[in-house]
């Protein structure tokens, strides 16, 4: 019996209420499977850590990372600490360090959840948008001069490479043939960006003559977010650079009702490294140690890993399970419009696991 060895990291915020939440229910769909079974590791990385040890995370953190078939991780951002040393220091070192060079972001309006949208048009969104996770526009390379004067300059270096398009093109192709419309979307600012967007477009074009079967259209980034809230039936999988992606995604998330709704998934396709699974929503301090956060993002993000580790049945019972939680509105956070706490909501969810396995 394969035992999946899961490393969990809270970090900061809501970040630990809600992965242990999701925990909680992985470990309730394995009472209902004799074949799954885990093996969570908590590592307390995170803002707190530094305030203790100087660092976001210990120097061999990747070293005891490795062996993991997973990484379910909650939130990094500390109101008190800079964002780019937190982010950098945990989050993104993971994801440069293991190569998870594919941000995947699915997004639909669940049942019961009543998003900004006109309903015919709400509920035609079911999209998944694959962010290039490695470069781009954060790749982290650019730098400070002139510090503190005024001719004082700061510069990001927007880095595209034929090889980081090349196989995030491919890998979205790969998400798009398994989907039933068979459609890409590649989002591009070609027109105004003449370099490395010109070489996407021309690396893009390359990869999509293998993938005779997809019907593929362009968008220039602006304009996709106009498709998006006029059109979005038109749209299935979606890929995009970092920056773009990222901006897309949260636009997906509101659109789909409440960004703690979003779910993500870092995944390195080569499988030499664990992926990292994660909610988008943020560390959300306002919050914290409340016990209101909305944990159905990070069960969802416990779906996709789950579908990582080829457990689909698992996968689909989840998700059935969130769906019938959101549709029957008894238990509804307060993004969502109610008053159910995380207690409740994970209480709610174990309860339709339950119910569907009896
Ligand atoms: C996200 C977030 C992060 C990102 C932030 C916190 C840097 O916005 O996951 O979309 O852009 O990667
Ligand atoms: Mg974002």
């Amino acid at each position: 019996m394969a035992k999946h060895k899961i490393a969990v990291i809270g970090g900061d915020g809501i970040g630990p209420e809600v992965i242990e939440a999701g925990c909680e229910v992985l470990a309730v769909l394995a009472e209902g499977d004799k074949s799954l079974t885990f093996d969570f590791k908590r590592f307390d990385w995170g803002s707190d850590y530094y305030r203790k040890n100087g660092v976001m995370m210990p120097a061999d953190g990747l070293a005891q990372l490795k062996p993991f078939d997973a990484i379910y991780f909650g939130a990094v951002g500390d109101p008190n600490l800079p964002d780019d040393l937190t982010l950098w220091g945990l989050r993104l070192a993971i994801c440069q360090g293991f190569d998870q060079f594919a941000n995947v972001r699915p997004s639909k309006l669940l049942p019961g959840v009543v998003g900004p949208l006109r309903p015919d048009l709400g509920s035609a969104i079911d999209w998944v948008i694959v962010r290039e996770n490695s470069e781009g526009e954060y790749a982290g390379v650019g730098g400070r001069a002139h510090r503190g004067l005024p001719i004082e300059v700061g510069m990001d270096v927007a880095v595209f490479t034929r090889a980081g398009i090349e196989r995030i093109c491919r890998y979205a192709c790969e998400i798009a043939r398994a989907r039933p419309r068979k459609k890409l979307t590649i989002v591009t600012k070609s027109n105004a960006q003449r370099h490395g967007m010109v070489l996407w477009d021309e690396v893009c074009k390359g990869v999509i003559r293998d993938y005779p079967d997809l019907s593929v259209d362009w968008m220039l980034v602006d304009a996709m977010t106009q498709r998006m809230v006029s059109k979005p039936g038109t749209i299935d999988t979606v890929v995009a650079t970092n920056l773009h992606a990222d901006i897309l995604t949260d636009l997906a998330a509101a659109l789909s009702g409440s960004l703690g709704l979003g779910a993500t998934a870092n995944i390195d396709p080569s499988r030499q490294n664990p992926s990292m699974f994660e909610p988008i929503h943020g560390s959300a301090f306002d919050i914290m140690g409340k016990g209101v956060a909305n944990p159905l993002a990070s069960f969802w993000t416990a779906a996709m890993l789950l579908g990582h580790l080829g457990e689909e049945k698992a996968a689909s019972r989840l998700m059935a399970a969130i769906e019938t939680v959101t549709g029957r509105r008894e238990a509804v956070p307060p993004d969502l419009g109610g008053k159910a706490n995380t207690r409740q909501m994970t209480d709610a969810v174990i309860a339709a696991i339950r119910g569907a396995n009896a």
